[in-house]
């Protein structure tokens, strides 16, 4: 039997009185692709983050495989974060370094290559990504679209079993959304597993495997996508649908 990548039982995140989300139970299994939808404030960056324990959760259970990720203590942790890489809405790069030194960077002190090979891989990440002209280049002369490639690259370089991704096309100019996108859905035709917090509707429909609607502190709806957008099962999901999809 195929047992799940990631799994989370009865998980509660709390900051001071305010509670986000109670009591959430959810698993994602070897290749698929979760789609994280919701309204604003509902908690999904929240959720996502305490998958890889960049948040706490307040209780409950994380599971990695057969390993819980909420008793990890910091040298597992980050070792979980090499398996379960993330890519976040502002890119996160490293300002002072060369692209090829933001991907080089863990390369060596994580895998332990040497500068040769690291910079081979770097330099074969950002050519599937299509930057390779751009390794010697420093992110802030990258466009948006450009240094979130370098991000996802970077993320690859760890050769991690589940990427999570927060909006990471939300921060873009709409002409660089696209060329995202794509990267993301031959990733998931590859069989990566990932786990996506979007409000591009379409990439939540026509790529992933599975859609988890998120609000009223909980994940209200798990489901296809095709039975999700046909028909919802809460009211609360039709009216977000209605929203998002009539702007
Ligand atoms: N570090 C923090 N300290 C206190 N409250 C926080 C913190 N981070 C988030 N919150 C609160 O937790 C709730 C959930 O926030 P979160 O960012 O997870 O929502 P979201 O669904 O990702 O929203 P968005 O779609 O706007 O990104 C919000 O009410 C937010 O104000
Ligand atoms: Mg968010």
């Amino acid at each position: 039997m195929t047992e799940p990548v990631l799994k989370v039982e009865n998980l509660s995140k709390k900051y001071g009185d305010t509670l986000v989300w109670d009591q959430v139970n959810a698993q994602v299994m070897p290749g698929q692709v979760i789609s994280i939808i919701g309204p604003s404030g509902a908690g999904k960056s929240t959720f996502l983050r305490c998958l890889n324990m960049l948040e706490t959760p307040t209780s409950g259970k994380i599971f990695y495989h057969d390993q819980e990720v909420t008793q990890m203590k910091d040298k597992e942790l980050q070792s979980l974060r090499e398996h379960v890489g993330m890519v976040f809405q502002n890119f996160n790069l490293f300002a002072n370094m060369s692209v090829s030194d933001n991907i080089c960077l863990a390369l060596k002190k994580v895998k332990g290559l040497d500068e040769a090979a690291a910079k081979d891989k770097a330099l074969a990440l950002l050519k599937q990504v299509g930057l390779a002209d751009k390794a010697d280049s420093y992110p802030s002369s990258l466009s948006g679209g450009q240094q979130q490639r370098v991000a996802i690259a970077r993320s690859l370089a760890m050769d991690p079993e589940v990427i999570l991704f927060d909006e990471p096309t939300s921060a873009l100019d709409p002409e660089m959304v696209g060329d995202i996108l794509k990267i993301m859905q031959e990733l998931a035709e590859q069989g990566m597993t990932m786990v996506v917090v979007t409000h591009e509707m379409s990439f939540a429909k026509n790529v992933s495997d599975e859609i988890w609607f998120m609000a009223d502190q909980q994940i209200l709806e798990k489901g296809s996508p095709a039975s999700f957008f046909q028909k919802p099962q809460t009211e609360r999901a039709q009216d977000f649908l209605d929203k998002v999809l009539n702007l």
